[in-house]
């Protein structure tokens, strides 16, 4: 035997597909002490409601499996839309629904048709099934939606295959970038054998929603992403929802575990749903710091590119490396988008209140001297 041959023999070796995959790495240690600009997360907690509902847990509760009654209910209830129950699925975080899509839906050598850059892990989830990625890049200074060239490479594949899946990030993470709902309605209706995910996580900053208008009888290949991670600040608990079809619901659920979300998670969903006014309170006091934080940047002469979402990007003048670590120094955390198409060179930095933009931009004035 080789070395070699004697390495691999050391452990059992994976897929070929896991065996060459880059996983999707965040930084995941020594966050808390920091103002944390990092992760798009809501910036100051959850609904009291939410602390007060999660502290009168009994104990007995932790004991048993989670039970998922009412939920579904209750997220249609929120949402306010004609949708019944059994359209919702429920997942640990948005995540583990993209990676249940990709399990029920991806299959080797199809195609995932995407955008450049987008979410980080739609990348990793497609390579493990073994998939094609063709991903479109954004288009010019202000990174538009490249909406020609989509709708060419999902009606006209060069292949001759269409894509098995579309994953539309709306408003895009990290771009910003917003798309209308009717063009995601059209490209999903003149595509029927491809399953079109819009990722709507961020949408509560936007309100570009495809929700109110989606007929999913008519266009069952449409699926809807939505998370209480970065409104209603449940991201630490992990709960999101995919709402569709009911059929494509059901086949994205079956490849989940049957107790895959927390009994914790359960409670605060509810909690959070209940209080939809803390969210949109939230949100409204995001937007107002985010004009704010572009105003000053823009007096400033920053370059930056602000859209949808509750972040930014920002390219400093010196080393990015350098101004990212100098803002950890100060105990205040950013995102690098070093190696990152079209962006490279920029850092993504999260919107949370005005105070935590003001103590940002104090900071960043000083590392950068402008
Ligand atoms: C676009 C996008 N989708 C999904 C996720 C994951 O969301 P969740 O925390 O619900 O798993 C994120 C998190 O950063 C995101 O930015």
């Amino acid at each position: 035997m080789t070395l070699d041959q004697h390495a691999a023999a050391a452990f059992p070796q994976a897929r070929p597909e896991v065996e060459s995959l880059h996983a999707y790495s965040a930084p995941l240690e020594g966050r808390r002490p920091m103002l944390r600009l990092d992760f798009n997360e809501n910036t100051i907690g959850p609904s009291p409601q939410v602390v007060e509902a999660l502290r009168a847990i009994p104990a007995d509760q932790i004991a048993i499996y989670p039970e998922y009654d009412g939920l579904r209910e209750a997220v249609v209830a929120n949402l306010r839309l004609p949708l019944q129950p059994d359209q919702v699925g429920l997942f640990n975080g948005v995540d583990a629904a993209i990676h249940a899509i990709f399990h029920a839906y991806g299959d080797r050598g199809e195609t995932l048709l995407t955008t450049s850059p987008t979410f980080g892990y739609y990348s990793p989830c497609a390579q493990m099934q073994g998939m094609a990625i063709e991903a479109i890049p954004y288009e010019g200074d202000g990174f538009a939606f490249p909406l020609a060239a989509i709708r060419e490479a999902l009606l006209h594949p060069r292949s001759g295959q269409p894509p098995r899946l579309l994953l539309i990030c709306n408003p895009n993470n990290p771009t910003g970038t917003r798309l209308a709902p009717e063009p995601i309605l059209e490209l999903a209706a003149a595509a029927p054998q491809t399953l079109v995910v819009v990722d709507e996580l961020y949408e509560a900053f936007t309100g570009d929603s495809v929700l109110p208008l989606a007929d999913f009888a008519a266009t069952p290949n449409l699926l809807v992403l939505r998370s209480l991670a970065k409104t209603a600040g449940l991201a630490g608990l992990r709960i999101g929802f995919a709402i569709g079809h009911a059929a494509v619901v059901d086949r994205i659920s079956r490849v989940t575990g049957p107790y895959d979300i927390n009994s914790f998670a359960v409670t605060a969903a509810f909690a959070a749903l209940r209080d939809q006014a803390y969210v949109d309170d939230y949100v409204a006091e995001v937007l107002r710091a985010r004009a704010w934080m572009a105003e000053q940047l823009s007096a400033a002469g920053v370059r930056h590119h602000v859209e949808g979402g509750n972040y930014l990007l920002l390219w400093p003048k010196g080393d990015p490396a350098a101004v990212d670590a100098a803002l950890r120094q100060a105990g205040i955390l950013v995102r690098a988008m070093h190696g990152k198409p079209l962006i490279d060179g920029s850092l993504r930095v999260s919107i949370g209140t005005r105070e935590q933009m003001e103590r940002f931009w104090s900071a960043y004035r000083t590392v950068e001297g402008c």
